[in-house]
């Protein structure tokens, strides 16, 4: 596996500029760098040097002893022995040979090598290959069978402690990597083997099925429950008759040796690469932007194997790992449909799009271009935004064209353009990872973005990162933060602004940096004026202390990253808010250096990309201003149309043209916008009022019940593309699978629509596609397919010689205005949309949760994830609850001033007081229902976050909607330093192999 930058021991000490320097290793010449790891200087000369628990994200673990090397004529484990000058290593010494034998021979005692009939050999399983490479015929400690049974209680991966090996990955892993620290090894038993809090099932513990111990397991002790009896030739057999294979194995062992039997094995493992197809891909959910091949047999999913992903290296959440079997969903859309009254009938492609074509082609000669207007998506790749806004422009001759991150990350996008120039994340995850202070506000981080804030949690845990949290709600890294409070909703830009005059007040500000680089000080300090302290206390009911302690710890921090996300942006003061986020980094002096700046948190897989692509009513592709001349005669000369200089509307501003009797037909491809926009009754009457509505997804939407024309598109897993994630990475995706039924993708349906208007395209692959946006778009100047091959990606903007761009704003760049100099930028604070009253006396939070994406059109078709948490829950607190006299299970109507729902309860400490929080995944009733039409002053963006409702406890109880096998049902994390191994040292029977005779861990019954 490659290594991920900040992580890795070996690039970890290039990176920090170690020297080059010579080692001996059995007398040749290798050149190492100062301070990696032994074990890589070898590794990189031998790959065949045995090293069964090492795994270089992970660091040295030093519990399998298999790496023993004699250095100076001591024997030292290589993979926690750093490179000095001059150092002479033998890995091949008697002594050396000795201990790396023994030390195999103790974990083959923990380990049944049945490799023929293993779903796990397929090539890449280390204990295999190491008996393989270091020629092991035959063993000295016989395997013995452990007192438990294998743990099949979570959904998608079983641990068989008989094949535990005890290497200690999957525990250092959960602890120190994804940190969610449910495992752990009791080495002071007498049958150690590896615990889920401390000793629960799998199901119902802490664990949150991010997959990262299955991952790294070296063998087949833990594995995806949907490699079993899939992966190989044998492995489907019954178990007795695989049990009756194994005994025969076993018996010729001792006569004939391992060898014979591994060589049936590899031929057999070998025979599994035909069918077995690895494919790379994209994470389709969240902003984090996780690669990783996916392996398939056929249309069955065997598993997703994360490794050299730039973002996520080995990590993955429940989603990324598991959450793919809705692509076989009997539910997918299978070929075009064709309104008839209510109902709908199949239709072929050619008269769907004929009938479509046909119409807009009459709507535009009677209402004109601008009656039409065009939506896509975020979960559209890169190249199908480019093709929707130039299906608008070009085709149609209209800018009412839009993309969903005008539901929630336009406001954070322009208070970046108003500060600093480009709207996304001033860097990447490393400089998060690397930061000394990390800021969360508004952001779920844990559960909306899990991979990102793994990075968080690792750093805040290993290295002493520090982390404030502002958030309505106790979450997981609100429970992990130095300081958290919570504002009062809608009151961040309050603090926020109290922060910065603090700092100018107290003489914290980074007056040099300000000087240098950023114009307006003056006019901003004056617009400070009411953002006192106490102010801010009063207002945000906040101790003054805790204010106090914040802006402390901001001001001694030498960098500062600030996070944030929808409970920032979907307000109505959203872009001044994210306003006074940069205004803050502008002040403390964090830009313009690694591990500091701005990141809004990017929601969806493609929020940024299909942004970045022009699918915007006000942008052409890479940010340029239709209003601009010259880009707009480019654009004119490329296109061979004439495009007009005024904004479009933006998908807001569409549904009022629609009732206004201005917009008459939509297109929209990828967009369940009856459950994501705001006011959701709002918006369905105006769907009813459109003279055409074609919708373009892989399900049958609530969307599409209002659609004339429904074209069946395809996911991810079955086409070609780029996406882009939240550091402004663009990444390539490979198809998986083949396209389902008569079902196409996006790119090559809006292309043969185009072709049906009279546009001529020739686009035979998504490549020419981005080819095309590369030659106009200045920012994606050098973005080829080559660049971007295989795990290869680019950060834009991207330089014609391909030069990209990791971190925003380094050295003498400066920022992105004329004169190069950052703007602070003057706000006030204005009273939020919505007020609590007598009647609507409870505040409605709302977001993700961590196995559900959306409204779970996609992860409510996952069995295992439906199974982990089927049921929509409201979170109440229990102070409410107790006012209410309810318990978990209890029905209730939750009614707004535009609408209500019915949903079951859950009291948590998550929440407290009249704050309530309802998850975006919804069966019947999204929480858009009960969300008013109030908007974001500058973006339209919907203030979901400012909604006054009132509870009516109605009759009927339920069970708890929390199933038991949930996280957070009976979850009681068990956080330790990582594997511990010194406590394995301390053993009566543990003896580092090569110094005396070793004894065995004793695992028998
Ligand atoms: S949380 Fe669960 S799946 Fe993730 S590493 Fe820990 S035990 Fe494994
Ligand atoms: S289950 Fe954990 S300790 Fe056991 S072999 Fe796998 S990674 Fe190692
Ligand atoms: S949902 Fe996000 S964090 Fe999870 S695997 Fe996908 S991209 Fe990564
Ligand atoms: S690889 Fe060094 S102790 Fe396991």
């Amino acid at each position: 596996m490659s290594a991920h930058p900040e992580f890795a021991t070996l690039s970890a000490a290039r990176d920090a500029g170690e020297p080059a320097v010579e080692i001996h290793v059995n007398g040749n010449p290798v050149v190492a760098t100062q301070g990696e790891m032994l074990v890589d200087a070898i590794l990189r000369h031998d790959a065949k040097f045995p090293h069964v628990c090492y795994l270089e994200p992970l660091g040295p673990i030093k519990t399998c002893d298999t790496c023993m090397v004699e250095v100076n004529g001591q024997l030292v484990r290589a993979c926690a022995t750093p490179v000095a000058a001059g150092m002479k290593a033998a890995t091949e010494s008697v002594r050396a040979k000795a201990a790396q034998h023994e030390a195999f021979d103790t974990i083959l005692g923990n380990h049944m090598l049945y490799c023929t009939v293993c779903d796990n050999s397929n090539g890449n399983c280390t204990v295999h290959n190491t008996a393989a490479n270091m020629h092991v015929e035959h063993q000295k400690h016989p395997f013995k069978t452990k007192p438990y049974d294998g743990d099949f209680t979570n959904p998608f991966y079983r641990y068989d402690p008989d094949q535990c090996i005890l290497c200690g990955r999957c525990v250092e892993a959960c602890q120190n990597y994804q940190v969610n620290e449910t495992l752990t090894i009791n080495w002071e038993s007498e049958h150690p083997r590896v615990l889920w809090d401390g000793g629960h099932e799998i199901g119902g513990s802490s664990c949150v099925s991010c997959g990262h111990c299955v991952t790294v397991c070296p063998c087949n002790a833990l594995m995806e429950k949907s490699m079993i009896g899939h992966a190989g030739y044998l492995t489907h057999l019954p178990k007795q008759a695989l049990d009756k294979m194994i005994d025969v194995v076993k018996a010729v062992e001792p006569e004939i040796g391992y060898g014979p039997i591994m060589a049936v094995s590899e031929t057999e493992s070998a025979m599994r690469d035909v069918r077995v197809k690895k494919t790379k891909t994209v994470c389709t959910y969240c902003g984090v932007g996780c690669s990783f091949d996916i392996w398939t047999k056929d249309r069955h999913i065997l598993k997703v194997e994360p490794s050299e992903g730039a973002a996520n290296n080995i990590s993955t959440c429940v989603k990324g790992k598991f959450g793919w079997d809705y692509v076989n969903s009997e539910d997918r859309l299978r070929t075009p449909l064709i309104r008839e009254g209510n109902d709908f009938r199949e239709a072929s492609w050619e008269e769907a799009l004929s009938l479509v074509a046909n119409r807009l082609q009459a709507i535009r000669s009677k209402d004109g271009p601008d009656a039409i207007g065009v939506i896509a998506s975020s979960k559209c790749t890169n190249e199908e935004s480019y093709l929707m806004q130039k299906f608008a422009r070009q085709v149609i001759g209209t800018n009412n064209v839009d993309n969903c991150s005008r539901y929630c990350q336009s406001p954070a996008t322009m208070g970046l353009f108003r500060t600093v120039g480009h709207g996304g994340d001033s860097g990447s995850i490393s400089d998060i990872a690397q930061s000394s202070l990390i800021l969360i506000i508004g952001s779920n981080t844990a559960e909306s973005h899990p991979v990102l804030a793994t990075r968080v949690k690792r750093a805040h845990k290993t290295r002493g990162q520090k982390l404030i949290v502002a958030d309505l709600r106790k979450h997981e890294m609100a429970e992990r933060a130095d300081i958290f409070f919570q504002p009062k909703p809608s009151t961040d830009l309050i603090w926020l602004s109290a922060m910065s005059r603090y700092m100018l007040d107290h003489g914290l500000a980074r007056q040099e940096f300000l000087d240098q680089w950023v114009n307006g000080l003056e006019e901003y300090r004056r617009s400070l004026a009411p953002f006192t302290m106490e102010y801010a206390a009063k207002m945000c009911e906040v101790p003054i202390e805790t204010l106090e302690s914040v802006a402390q710890m901001i001001a001694a921090a030498p960098t500062m990253c600030v996070l944030w996300a929808m409970g920032i942006t979907q307000h109505c003061g959203g872009s001044d808010s994210s306003t006074a986020i940069s205004n803050l980094l502008l002040i403390t002096g964090n830009y313009m250096k690694p591990g500091c700046g701005a990141y809004p948190l990017r929601g969806h897989n493609n929020v940024q990309g299909a942004s970045d692509m022009g699918s915007m009513p006000n942008y052409f592709p890479g940010y340029e201003k239709i209003a601009d001349d010259k880009a707009r005669t480019k654009y004119e000369q490329a296109w061979g149309v004439t495009i007009k200089a005024e904004k479009g509307l933006d998908n807001h501003q569409m549904i009022d043209a629609i009732y206004d009797g201005k917009l008459k037909a939509m297109y929209l491809a990828g967009e369940d916008m009856i459950s994501s926009d705001a006011d959701a009754n709002h918006v369905g009457g105006g769907f009813e009022r459109l003279e055409l509505f074609v919708v373009q997804d892989i399900f049958f939407t609530e969307t599409c019940r209002y659609a004339d024309v429904v074209f069946p598109a395809v996911p991810s897993l079955e086409r070609e593309g780029t996406f882009t994630n939240t550091e402004r990475r663009i990444q390539r995706l490979y198809q998986v699978l083949p396209t389902y039924a008569d079902a196409k993708p996006d790119w090559q349906i809006i292309q043969l629509l185009a072709n049906k208007l009279g546009a001529e395209w020739d686009y035979k692959h998504p490549a020419d596609i981005m080819h095309e946006a590369a030659s106009l778009a200045p920012m994606l100047a050098g973005v080829t397919y080559d660049r971007l091959a295989g795990y290869k990606t680019l950060q834009w903007p991207v330089k014609a010689d391909g030069t990209d761009t990791p971190t925003l704003y380094l050295d003498e760049g400066g920022f992105n205005f004329p004169d190069k100099k950052a703007r602070l930028y003057p706000l006030e604070w204005i009273q939020d949309s919505e007020v609590m009253n007598d009647e609507y006396d409870i505040h409605l939070n709302n977001g993700r949760v961590l196995e559900h994406f959306q409204t779970g059109n996609q992860t409510m078709r996952v069995p295992g994830i439906y199974d982990l948490n089927p049921e929509r829950y409201l979170e109440i607190s229990p102070e409410l609850a107790e006012e209410r006299k309810i318990s978990s299970g209890q029905w209730v109507e939750v009614t707004s001033r535009v609408g209500k729902i019915k949903v079951k309860v859950l009291v948590t400490t998550r929440v407290s007081g009249k704050e309530v929080y309802l998850p975006l995944t919804s069966q019947s009733g999204p929480v858009n229902v009960l969300v008013g039409s109030a908007v974001d002053r500058s973006t339209n963006t919907p203030a979901y976050k400012e909604t006054s409702v009132n509870i009516r406890v109605l009759p009927e109880k339920g069970a708890n909607p929390l199933r038991p096998t949930n996280f957070r049902y009976s979850g009681k994390r068990t956080p330790q330093k990582g594997v511990e191994v010194e406590r394995k040292w301390k053993r009566a029977d543990y003896r580092l192999p090569g110094t005396s005779e070793l004894v065995q861990i004793n695992t028998g019954k």
